[in-house]
């Protein structure tokens, strides 16, 4: 995935440029571009790694133009270096890409034959040739963008920009998101409002198979068949305040500490705190009783809240839940009831395996409820319902306090799916409500133990594989606290149910290997405490995250006990993620890796 942005602009651009694109460096940072028209010829700047290298080739070498496009990549296709840094261009276009070019061989191999010269090994530069191929039969720019994407195959968000036309930007989507923002005597064209944020609230989004022409003071907007389209222009509510990390030294530190914060913020859009009761922000369209099976679908993080959530849907609701990673959940066909639910959680609202899961779900004919967190986002927009975290914007690549808003609002639906059918007495959902609406501070008690998981983190990064265990909701917590680790420290990590250890994993464990158990003191605290034996009989250095009482009942020689602050049963993994994230955040500064921008990884997968 990646993010794209056109300016058509009264002034010199490349700095509005460049300001989009930090909005948009959450998307990819292996490298980043701008092209602009200087006088009438196209002129481009590009850079290999993070955004601050085309900022300092800019310095060097600036460009002037009123009229340009620019390009932060997560590399798909060709290596993160400079030769296939985006924009791509031939003599007459450039052109800036973000998605895949499922066909881009074939079409190379055309290309080449009719005598075109590649510099790249990207699917995007394909474009750019097939483009110029057009132009040079005499087909207008108009025509020939239109022309070439009838030829793509694949998911593709598209800006042009053509020599010698100062006054035209030429946007095309399918699959992947494209916006338009309307200025004063100026337009715009990029990936989602974030990036247009600092130049203009006023946006439309582009739909599958659009293809958009402006000028500085018109918009033309063609669907796949050439009719002229009109798409809503909304005021935006993206902020055109840069995030900063305030005195953390990363975002993903400075959301670790949000949490309390965000959670109840959340909490307070979903419960009614004073009568200790459910509220839902809106009235769904669908009574729970007519639902037979919920499909819960997403990807990382957000997958495992999903998967946490089926426990809660299941007890609280006695409402069967299938859990699936999106990017399995459309190609295995599963039997779907139509009139059924589906929730997809995302805290972008633009991973492409997600989405397409989403549009999969109400092909079938289900009820569709997105969990997201941007709320202009594609998935919220093509979602029946949209069930908004409230953790603003989330930085850091690792996704922690989007997480736990998900957690909440999860916990919420399922009390007001248990309560609507009968399954949730109102004494109950009174005592689970308090226990709710104790987790921010809850949170905040777990924050205090930064200082012991940061001495244990300088343990941990020096292994080369990490276990995590758990059972019940803390197993699929086990999962994401290995993920985790393993995506921003780059060490081997897997999380399991502790029951699964002796079926397997534990062929892993020797005195090399730590072997993080989160297990709060419950009914199957015993059999997680056997789980632990093992571990210790085999030399595996255990860390224990548990309570006062599982401290006291664990009788087992650890490397660490961690000892959380006493909580009701209900919903632990809002609160025993803390620990897991921070042993994550504080194991990779050890490591000295890219905290907030980790190596290989984007924020928003837009690429199935
Ligand atoms: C989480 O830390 C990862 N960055 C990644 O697994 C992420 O959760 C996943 O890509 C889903 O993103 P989404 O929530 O924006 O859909």
């Amino acid at each position: 995935m990646c993010g794209i942005v056109g300016i058509l602009g009264r002034g010199p651009v490349v700095g509005q440029l460049v300001a989009s694109l930090e909005r948009l460096e959450y998307r990819g940072y292996d490298s980043a571009g701008v092209a602009t028209l200087e006088g009438l010829r196209i002129e481009r700047r590009r850079a290999e790694g993070k955004l601050r290298n085309l900022a300092e080739r800019l310095h060097r070498q600036p460009l002037s133009g009123h009229i340009g496009i620019g390009h932060t990549r997560w590399a798909t296709h060709g290596r993160p270096t400079e030769r296939n840094a985006h924009p791509h261009a031939t003599e007459n276009v450039a052109v800036v890409h973000n998605g895949i070019i499922e066909n881009f061989r074939e079409l190379r191999a055309e290309l080449e034959q009719n005598g075109a010269h590649f510099s790249s090994e990207t699917d995007t530069e394909v474009v750019a040739h097939l483009v110029e191929s057009y132009l040079m039969n005499g087909y207008s720019p108009q025509h020939a963008v239109q022309a070439s994407v009838l030829r793509l195959h694949g998911a593709f968000a598209l800006v042009f920009l053509f020599k010698g036309h100062d006054d035209l930007l030429i946007g095309a989507r399918k699959g992947s998101p494209l916006a338009i923002g309307h200025g004063n005597g100026e337009t715009y064209l990029g990936s989602d409002a974030i990036a247009l944020a600092p130049l203009t609230d006023s946006i439309a989004y582009l739909e599958d198979g659009d293809w958009a022409v402006l000028t500085r003071t018109t918009c033309v907007i063609h669907d796949a068949d050439g009719t002229i389209v009109h798409r809503e222009t909304s005021k935006s509510g993206a902020s055109s305040l840069l995030v900063d990390k305030a005195n953390y030294r990363h975002f993903m530190a400075k959301e670790i500490h949000e949490q309390p914060m965000v959670a109840g913020q959340t909490l307070a859009h979903y419960v009614d705190i004073g009568a200790e009761r459910v509220a839902l922000p809106l009235t769904l369209p669908f009574n729970f009783n007519s639902i037979q099976r919920i499909s819960i679908t997403a990807c990382g993080t957000a997958s495992y809240a999903g998967y946490i959530a089926k426990y809660w849907f299941e007890r609280l609701a006695r409402l069967p839940v299938e859990i699936d990673v999106a990017s399995e959940f459309r190609y295995r066909e599963a039997p779907l009831r139509k009139g059924d639910l589906a929730i997809v959680i995302s805290q972008s609202g633009e991973t492409a395996d997600t989405l397409a899961a989403l549009r999969y779900a109400k092909s079938q004919g289900l009820h569709t409820i997105s969990v997201v967190n941007v709320q202009t986002s594609t998935i919220a927009r093509e979602s029946e319902s949209v069930l908004p975290t409230l953790a603003g914007p989330e930085i850091g690549v690792a996704s922690t306090k989007a997480f736990i808003c998900q957690l909440v609002v999860m916990a919420a639906l399922a009390l007001a799916a248990g309560k609507e059918r009968d399954k949730l007495h109102e004494i109950d959902e009174s005592k689970l409500v308090r226990e709710l609406i104790e987790v921010p501070r809850l949170i905040a008690a777990a924050l205090l133990i930064e200082p012991q998981i940061e001495k244990l983190a300088r343990h941990v990064a020096k292994s080369s594989d990490v276990l995590y265990l758990g059972r019940g909701t803390s197993a699929p917590l086990a999962m994401e606290g290995a993920l985790k680790l393993k995506e921003i420290s780059y060490i081997h990590s897997e999380g399991y149910a502790a029951g699964e250890l002796k079926h397997g994993p534990i062929a892993l464990i020797d005195e090399t290997v730590p072997v993080v158990v989160i297990a709060p003191y419950d009914a199957v605290f015993g059999k997680t405490v056997s789980n632990m034996q093992e571990v210790a009989a085999r030399g595996g250095n255990i860390i224990l995250i548990t309570d006062a009482k599982g401290a006291s009942e664990a009788t087992v020689d650890t490397l660490m006990t961690i000892v959380m602050p006493d909580m009701g049963g209900s919903f632990t993994p809002m609160v025993y993620a803390i620990p897991v994230q921070l042993l994550a955040y504080h194991t990779a500064v050890v490591m000295g890796t890219d905290v907030d921008q980790p190596r290989n990884l984007a924020k928003s997968v837009t690429v199935e």
